[in-house]
């Protein structure tokens, strides 16, 4: 498998996990490491401590900083190296300096990686640039090419265990709807704790208010605080999306973002967050049949149109293949 910006903040959170075993369990991996060309003397030492750990299950790393090698006969690929917004930028406002990244790797993925090869975005704009790589990836189906909001489900999680006092393990069918933005959709309207419907244990006006701003808000809120994106939790919630995706959820929904068919009104090719369930062949599908509340019904026709602007964008500055 393949990870790319593997130098950076969330590569060296995330390595020495997949290393052990976080997405593979006991399967040897063999580990594919991209880089820029400036930051593979860095990588070295990146390998040095992977090799000092000594973990059974890593069968082999390459470094390098070409693609080619990167995503040679790639299975999964976890497309991370892209820049970091910093205080006061929108996701969005990363468009233009990293959507020419993905329109490489996409086209690399397609002409050297698996045909059934699986790819997370976790750079962003996560969604668009996942729409990008896609329309680069010839011969890989768009479904199985998938962006990272995963961590918002996770926020969505934590925020409803605190508010509700019941732990996280207990609650389900938490749903991150639309962008990995500000626009984004956390709904709570169908989750449980338990078998209790949570809309039952806090009032509307937090499930419609707080919550949703609270987690829609909550990477510029660690900008913020920490001078820096999200890393520790970012690379944690890539992982869980990872191995999700390869092993199943076996019936547990998670949030992905996902190419849209025109589910749920979002305009079809569109890489939107949804519901999802996966089987243990790795195969996802979008939750369907919800009844939507017309509060998040009406926020992910505006979180649609963020998504429809940004495709737009990226079709202006030349992003998109056929
Ligand atoms: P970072 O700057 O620490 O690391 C990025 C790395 O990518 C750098 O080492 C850089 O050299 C490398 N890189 C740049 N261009 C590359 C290319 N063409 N090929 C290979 N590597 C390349 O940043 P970070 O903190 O690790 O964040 C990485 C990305 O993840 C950012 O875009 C950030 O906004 C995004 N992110 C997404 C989420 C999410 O939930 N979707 C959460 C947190 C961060
Ligand atoms: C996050 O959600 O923490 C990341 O996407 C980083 C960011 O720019 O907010």
């Amino acid at each position: 498998m393949t990870v790319t910006g593997a130098a950076g903040q969330i590569g060296y959170a995330l390595l020495f996990r997949l290393a052990a075993g976080a997405v593979y369990g006991d399967e040897p991996l063999h580990l594919r490491l991209l880089e820029v060309e400036s930051a593979v003397a860095s990588l070295e030492g990146v390998v040095m401590e992977l090799e000092d750990c000594a973990f059974p299950t890593l069968a082999s790393v390459t470094t390098t900083a070409d693609p080619e090698v990167a995503f040679a006969g790639a299975d999964l690929c976890l497309l991370v190296g892209a820049r970091p917004r910093s205080k006061g930028m929108s996701r969005g406002d990363l468009l233009e300096a990293n959507g020419t990244i993905f329109a490489a790797q996409g086209a690399a993925i397609g002409r050297h990686a698996s045909p059934d090869v699986k790819v997370l975005v976790t750079g962003n704009p996560a969604n668009t640039n996942a729409l990008i790589a896609a329309s680069h990836a010839t011969g890989v189906p768009a479904e199985n090419i998938t962006a990272l909001t995963r961590l918002d489900h996770d926020r969505a999680l934590a925020r409803i265990a605190r508010r509700t006092g019941r732990p996280v393990s207990e609650l389900s069918r938490v749903v991150i709807w639309g962008n990995h933005s500000a626009s984004q959709v956390p709904d709570l309207t169908h989750a449980l704790a338990g078998s209790t419907p949570v809309t039952d244990l806090v009032d509307a006006e937090w499930a419609h208010g707080a919550f949703v701003t609270d987690v829609a808000h909550r990477g510029s809120a660690i900008i913020e605080s920490r001078g820096g994106s999200s890393v520790g939790s970012a690379a944690n919630a890539t992982l869980a999306h990872a191995r999700d995706w390869v092993n199943g959820t076996a019936g547990r929904w998670v949030s992905m973002g996902v190419v849209s068919h025109g589910e749920y009104g979002v305009p079809a090719g569109l890489v939107s967050s949804f519901p999802c369930t996966v089987d243990a062949d790795g195969s996802w599908h979008i939750v369907e049949g919800l009844d939507l509340d017309p509060v998040v019904r009406e926020r992910l026709a505006a979180t649609s149109r963020e998504l429809e602007d940004e495709r737009d964008t990226a079709a202006r500055l030349g992003l998109l293949g056929a």
